[in-house]
């Protein structure tokens, strides 16, 4: 008897551990997206202003409560960005008062409002050895900003040159590696036994770099760090789809309006939040791991971050190609929709 094909996934409700909502009327028109499918995110402090201490990560969790739409249960997750100004005792209240979840380390210059990162990571050591010491996880943007190094490659020296002494220097600190994009990380991370794990995302997971370049260039599929070769891509649809509980969902979703991505200098960023779980589901049916979904999704994440994973659930029907709207409009322009380049038949259910 052959095997019926699954129509119906019932999952615990997922979280996004890795988030840009913006702030202002942008925050409005994307929070909701989110909000629809994932219980809680881990929102990325890169605004401008950054945000940078307790106080502020306050605030910013208190405009995004109030911009969720009536009834959402939808739990913000904050982040400090890490500067080499930054107060151990300010994080350790964050982290202590419930405020903060984790602390953001940025490169100065390695991404969009990434200006007040870090230089020289020694200035940060007395933060990290804190946070080593009360157990609270900090992410890394994973790429070097030498001009020298090929904008391919920085995320693989970044690991040699940046992540490697820091991880000696500190091994008890926790540290997730954003945004892997390469067979490198998947590699480092799965060689660490202790105190590391990796977000993918979902656009890392559909493209590699010719969907940028090939054939016109595409400014919708430019985000940071930038997608690799395919080989790279089915490293990431490997250790996604694998159970490893290193690995877990941080969508990235970064949205910019189509004006400032369609620049002769336009923005890095895939807005993926009003379709992702439909794009997963794709991804680990196609690669014959739909099981595993709940796993990357909606346990690992939460087993990192020592809490508890969601009580709801969601359901993931299959039928006729789900429609989504292209773009989204906003009260400061439109904002393109991130297209997967192949029809979606999963649709999230309540
Ligand atoms: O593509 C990206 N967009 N990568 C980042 O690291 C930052 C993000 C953003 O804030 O737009
Ligand atoms: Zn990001």
């Amino acid at each position: 008897m052959t095997e019926q094909p699954m129509t119906r996934l019932t999952l615990r409700r997922p979280d996004d551990w890795h988030l840009h909502l913006r702030d202002g009327e942008m925050l409005k028109a994307v929070l909701p997206h989110s909000a629809a499918h994932f219980a809680r995110a881990i929102i990325m402090p890169n605004l401008v202003p950054p945000v940078v201490t307790a106080e502020q990560a306050l605030a910013y969790r208190g405009r995004i409560e109030a911009a969720l739409p009536e009834g959402a249960r939808f739990t913000p997750l904050m982040t400090l960005y890490l500067t080499e100004q930054t107060d151990p005792k300010d994080v350790a209240r964050a982290h202590a008062e419930g405020i903060a979840t984790a602390v953001k380390l940025y490169p100065a210059g390695a991404t969009t409002n990434s200006a007040s990162g870090v230089r020289d990571f020694d200035k940060v050591r007395g933060v990290l050895e804190t946070m080593a010491e009360i157990g609270m996880p900090l992410c890394v943007h994973g790429e070097v900003t030498d001009p020298a190094i090929d904008i391919f490659d920085r995320e693989a020296v970044f690991i040699d040159r940046v992540l490697k002494p820091i991880r000696r220097k500190v091994p008890d600190l926790r540290v997730v590696m954003e945004h892997v994009t390469t067979q490198d990380a998947v590699d480092y991370v799965r060689d660490s036994n202790k105190n590391l794990a990796a977000t993918i995302t979902t656009h890392h997971l559909i493209i590699n770099r010719n969907h940028i370049l090939a054939g016109g260039i595409r400014p919708h599929y430019y985000c940071l760090p930038v997608a690799k070769r395919e080989g790279h891509r089915i490293a990431l649809v490997e250790a996604a789809t694998s159970g490893d509980r290193r690995f877990f969902l941080g969508t990235d979703s970064a949205p910019h309006t189509d004006a400032n991505k369609l620049l002769p200098c336009g923005c890095a960023g895939c807005f993926t939040a009003p379709n992702t779980m439909s794009c997963l589901a794709e991804v680990f049916e196609a690669a014959g791991k739909l099981g595993q979904l709940e796993a990357f999704a909606s346990l690992n994440g939460p087993r990192f971050y020592r809490l508890p994973p969601n009580e709801e659930t969601i359901t993931l029907v299959k039928g006729a190609p789900v429609t989504y709207p292209t773009q989204i409009e906003t009260g400061v322009g439109s904002v393109t929709v991130f297209d997967p380049g192949f029809a979606l038949h999963w649709r999230v259910e309540g």
